[in-house]
């Protein structure tokens, strides 16, 4: 029995969802814990793509049994969808293996139209989110006013609720956005539907981990977004509104520290980010456009540009410290190919300081000037390696510096979104 927990390394779109898919056939439970559907996963199974954004990555491996736990916010209408279309797929026949927490808390209309409200209206300062009511529904789950899952499946107490809630909601959506209100009652018989529909799917979680854990099951714990994204330990406040590190498994999917063995960290050959915020290795002329289209660096969820750039071994080596990062994985090398030099960020210059450490306040990540490595390219095509030694010499030293700078065992190199186009270096799951 192993715990994996696979975390994104820089600000999401790491590439975790193909690499849960291929991971999930070792695991038996792929559990999701924390976020919602601002995650969107991209999945590459027989040349055919699928996009997730809250069912877990798992779903595509008819062996799995996928968790949705207590610390991701649901959107139900947005959860029916992506069930309808696997089951459409032929890829979901037993509901059993979807399992969302009843305890999770749900992303209502209100939420929607909050976050899309506050972002109009804060302009120049905007976050960028992406608009799926995730700040708004976290803030009213730790203000003790969230209505979860299983409240969908209690008619009484869900109308006394809604009605209740809808009144400081829609003062707030009109008479400071001058937005329009949402209707209760709509909602009321809305949430009804819902209700019997994920039914079937509701189930008290933390349950059927301990019980996979009794059973010596391997348990896959899929992280959204990314380590800087993390409202903790990210680019506050260009964040989202969850912990996103390896440690919020515990809290948001309902199992002790000392379950967890080994924790994945997921990096891209090179840094991405979509929304604002600072980036200190951001390519804006020539070189961001090449690796936007090369990587086809564009948001799964919301469809935005991706801003593109080197890769950050300062914030590896950050990301590294907060999530205690057993193993690596290197996405998306093959981007790289035909690039005449390579760079890495090694460290940092801030008003004249050099540092190796990531810094602690938003002024000085937005002042840090990267100072740089430069390692040679390579030209060949890379997606067609299978094991670590059918990469050019060159491709492989660049992952042995990046191993060596971040202080962590590079395991996992991918080189094309497909399921083959994995090399793996050592077993994921084995015990420590
Ligand atoms: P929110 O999570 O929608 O509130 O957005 C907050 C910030 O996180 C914005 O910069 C989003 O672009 C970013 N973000 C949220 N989810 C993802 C993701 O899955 N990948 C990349 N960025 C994300």
């Amino acid at each position: 029995m192993t715990s994996l927990v696979a975390v994104g390394a820089q600000w999401g779109d790491e590439g975790k969802g193909k690499l849960v898919d291929w991971l999930a056939p070792r695991a038996q439970l792929v559990v999701r814990f924390q976020g919602g559907n601002n995650a969107g996963h991209t999945l590459v199974v027989d040349g055919e793509q699928t996009i997730l954004h809250v069912v877990p990555a798992g779903v595509l491996n008819p062996a799995t049994v996928n968790v949705i736990g207590p610390g991701v916010v649901v959107d139900p209408a947005g959860l029916l969808g992506e069930l309808e279309a696997l089951k459409q797929k032929g890829a979901l026949r037993d509901p059993s293996r979807v399992r969302v927490s009843g305890r999770a808390h749900l992303i209502l209309p209100w939420h929607t139209a909050l976050d899309k409200a506050r972002e109009e209206a804060a302009r120049g300062r905007a976050i960028g989110t992406t608009g799926r009511g995730i700040g708004p529904a976290y803030e009213d789950k730790v203000a003790r006013r969230g209505i979860r899952v299983a409240d969908l499946l209690r008619p009484e107490a869900l109308e006394e609720a809604l009605g209740r809630i809808a009144e400081q909601k829609n003062f707030e959506l009109e008479g400071y956005y001058h937005w329009a209100p949402v209707d209760s009652g709509q909602l009321y018989r809305q949430c009804l539907a819902w209700g019997r529909e994920l039914e079937p799917y509701v189930d008290h979680t933390e349950r059927t981990l301990e019980a996979a854990l009794r059973d010596g099951k391997h348990l896959l714990f899929e992280g959204a977004q990314g380590t800087f994204l993390d409202i903790d330990h990210g680019t506050y406040p260009y964040v989202t509104s969850s912990n996103c590190v390896a440690g919020a498994v515990c809290a948001g999917a309902g199992i002790g520290p000392t379950r967890i063995d080994r924790v994945l960290g997921i990096t891209k050959a090179y840094t991405t980010r979509v929304g604002g915020g600072p980036f200190p290795t951001e390519e804006t002329g020539e070189l961001g456009t090449k690796l936007r289209e090369r990587g086809a660096e564009f948001g799964a969820t919301t469809g935005r540009i991706r801003r593109c750039g080197w890769l950050d071994a300062v914030m590896l080596r950050e990301a590294a410290t907060v999530n205690g990062f057993t193993q690596l994985a290197i996405n998306k090398l093959d981007v790289l190919s035909g690039m005449p030099e390579l760079r890495i960020a090694t460290a940092y210059r801030i008003n004249g300081k050099l540092t190796e450490d990531f810094p602690m306040t938003l002024p000085e990540i937005e002042q840090a000037e990267p100072v740089y490595e430069t390692l040679p390219g390579w030209d060949e095509d890379v997606t067609g390696a299978r094991c670590y030694e059918d990469l050019p010499g060159d491709a492989r030293r660049y992952v042995e510096r990046v191993e060596a700078l971040a202080g962590v065992p590079v395991e996992i190199v991918s080189i094309g979104p497909g399921r083959d186009a994995t090399i793996s270096r050592a077993e994921p799951f084995r015990a420590r």
